[in-house]
């Protein structure tokens, strides 16, 4: 019997991996967060499969299940939004899995900021812009954020920012980032990215709440902020040029290796 943590995807059917897909149609019990793993992705379940939602349960009424699983010799597909690695809490779940003996494996998956950046078609590592990416979030009730870790400390890197669950926040947001980047640094707010319902606004620090009504992305929304954002804003890397020399191809012209 084993635990498979996979890795939903952020939303659409199709974005979650083949890995995840061939467990989920070969296994009998099914635990996922309702309310951030839409319907659709379990259009991919055993049509016996046990489909538990784990939004109302504490973690000691999550484990008993797992017990349960295991009493009767059968795997359970665990399924977590985007990558089960961020912002998952899978940690204090396989911390009491390995107390109790019980096999598990992470199946990775599509990361929400990687779907946002899709939906705005923005590579958020543009050469001579922003080659670092920060995930982060603000301090909730749940999980306290350290000092050394706050916004305004991870502001003044002024590198790619990519803020989780924390669109309800954005009236404190914007004026710790314009502490930091630039007031026409762009903003973009991506809305359940990936699926049906998807929205997006893409506007500046120093307008975007003179423009949207935050009530509208207070859950499942991505921020993204950073020079990558701007369009007009764009350098080659050495990668492709016709002057760069490496392992599976030879500069035509002056080498700049
Ligand atoms: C508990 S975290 C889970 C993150 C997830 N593990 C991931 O890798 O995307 C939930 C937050 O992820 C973001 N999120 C998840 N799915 C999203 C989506 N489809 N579009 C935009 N943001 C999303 C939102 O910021 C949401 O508040």
């Amino acid at each position: 019997m084993r635990v498979y943590f996979i890795g939903a995807g952020p939303g659409a059917a199709d974005l979650i991996t083949l890995r995840g897909v061939r467990i989920l149609n070969n296994t009998l019990m099914v635990m996922y967060a309702g309310s951030l793993v839409p319907a659709e992705i379990l259009t991919h379940c055993h049509k016996d499969a046990t489909l538990i939602n784990t939004a109302s349960l504490s973690l000691p009424q999550q484990i008993d299940l797992f017990k349960e699983a295991r009493d009767k010799d059968i795997n359970v597909a665990r399924l977590h939004s985007g990558d089960p690695a961020i912002y998952g809490a899978i940690n204090e779940q396989m911390n009491q899995l390995q107390d109790l003996g019980i096999a598990f494996e992470i199946v990775p998956g599509v990361s929400s900021f990687t779907a946002a950046a899709a939906s705005i078609n923005c590579e958020l590592t543009k050469p001579n812009v922003s080659q670092s990416i920060i995930l982060t979030r603000v301090s909730g009730r749940a999980s306290k954020i350290k000092e050394k870790e706050s916004l305004e400390n991870l502001a003044k890197h002024q590198a790619t920012m990519c803020i989780f669950l924390s669109g309800a926040h954005l009236p404190n947001i914007i004026p710790i980032l314009l502490k930091n980047y630039a007031s026409d640094t762009p903003i973009a707010l991506v809305y359940k990215a990936s699926t049906s319902e998807e929205r997006k606004h893409i506007s500046t620090l120093e307008n975007v709440l003179n423009e949207i009504n935050v009530a509208n992305w207070v859950l499942t929304t991505m921020l993204l902020v950073g020079d990558v954002l701007r369009p007009d804003l764009n350098f080659n890397s050495c990668l492709y040029s016709i002057n760069y020399s490496h392992k599976y191809r030879k500069a035509k012209g002056k080498s700049s290796e």
